[in-house]
């Protein structure tokens, strides 16, 4: 559990916009449309999502926002939109959905490739665990990656999932594939922020 570090820097969340130090994390808008399906109109960052249609289109952007405000009133999923604090840029999304058989939230997440390597998707994927547990109240968060996804990987393993096991998941356009999951249990989460915050 020493991988966990609690992002000390949020300063607002509410189920609709988290504030973290230099990302705002906030609901997509139909007026998104363009700038998301621009990043992920690109293979080097779709091939490693198992839900994401390729070639990715504007309207299937303009599909995602609209099951976004679906999900999110009905209490079952908070997608949210990666924007740069200091220009406003989209650059990404992060999303938490509800996994009906527990309860467990199963965090997802991409970044546009120009936007990688700076330790955005850590910094949200701390904010969005932390928004999981004390917002959402959520017994346990998830998360699964492509075996190879080593990058995925260690944003998980800094955010401080642990490995589970190997599983297989179902993609949109590979089938039935590998993945790994990590899991992070509340009272583990809790043990390691009360440490954090000492
Ligand atoms: C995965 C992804 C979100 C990571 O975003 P990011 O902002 O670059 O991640 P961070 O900078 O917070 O952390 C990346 C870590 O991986 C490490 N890393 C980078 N390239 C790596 C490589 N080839 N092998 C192993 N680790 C690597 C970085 O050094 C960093 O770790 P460190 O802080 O210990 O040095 C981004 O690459 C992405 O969008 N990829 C395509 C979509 C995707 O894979 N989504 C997740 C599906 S499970």
């Amino acid at each position: 559990m020493s991988a966990l570090k609690i992002e000390p820097k949020i300063r607002m969340m509410t189920t609709s916009r988290i504030d973290t130090e230099r990302l705002i994390l906030r609901s997509p808008l139909i007026t998104d449309a363009t700038r998301i399906s621009d990043l992920l109109a690109n293979w080097h960052v779709a091939h490693w999502l198992v839900r994401i249609p390729f070639p990715y289109r504007r309207e299937h952007a303009e599909a995602w926002i609209d099951r976004s405000g679906e999900e999110r009133s009905a209490g079952v999923g908070w997608p949210f939109l990666m924007v740069l604090r200091d220009n406003g840029a989209v650059i990404g999304s992060m999303d938490i959905s509800l996994e009906t058989a527990d309860g467990s939230g199963a965090l997802g997440y991409w970044l546009g490739e120009d936007y990688w390597g700076n330790g955005y998707a850590t910094e949200a994927a701390r904010a969005m665990i932390q928004f999981a547990f004390d917002i959402l109240q959520l017994p346990q968060v998830n998360a699964s990656a492509l075996p190879d996804n080593a990058r995925s990987i260690r944003v998980l393993e800094k955010a401080g999932l642990i490995h589970v096991d190997g599983r297989f998941e179902d993609t949109v356009e590979r089938g039935r594939v590998d993945t790994q999951f990590f899991a992070l249990e509340r009272p583990d989460w809790e043990r390691a922020s009360s440490r954090a915050w000492q």
